[in-house]
């Protein structure tokens, strides 16, 4: 089965940028997580980051008709991008969206999920191993099916 798993801008100051919500980890790190639970739940996987909007459409474009599910952290692009909702729902591939921070504790401008609103389930305030938890219920879902 396979996996790809998507992060948007800034994840790749993880480590450096604001270590009281994100915590101390790297991207590295981050990508470390991901490699290892899709080992543990059977996926092969792609992982991507890029700080911009066009690049994870054409991301999320790409991996249809080939890709089991997606992971995605769209980060700041969460709450503004109707692209990148318009693109999950193209592709109708089943999705989970993660976050790092607990978003719905923070900022009002963060309480609209327009990515959220194309995925079956969201993951938030587990910091990297909330991508863990979220390859365990895709893994879930497709063995439902
Ligand atoms: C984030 C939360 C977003 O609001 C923020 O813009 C990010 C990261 C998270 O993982 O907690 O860049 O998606």
């Amino acid at each position: 089965m396979k996996l790809l798993v998507i992060n948007g801008p800034n994840l790749n100051m993880l480590g450096i940028r604001e270590p009281a919500i994100y915590g101390s980890q790297t991207y590295a790190q981050l990508e470390e997580t991901v490699r290892d639970a899709a080992r543990e739940f059977g996926f092969d996987v792609e992982i991507l980051q890029s700080n911009h909007e066009g690049v994870l459409v054409d991301a999320i474009q790409a991996a249809y008709p080939n890709t089991d599910g997606i992971i995605i952290n769209p980060a700041a692009y969460t709450h503004t991008s109707v692209a990148i909702l318009d693109a999950l729902k193209s592709v109708g591939i089943p999705a989970v969206e993660v976050h790092i921070s607990n978003v719905r504790q923070r900022e009002d401008f963060r309480q609209v999920s327009y990515a959220g609103m194309a995925c079956f389930h969201t993951v938030m305030g587990e910091g990297l191993d909330g991508y863990r938890t979220a390859i365990r219920v895709m893994k879930e879902k497709l063995s439902a099916k």
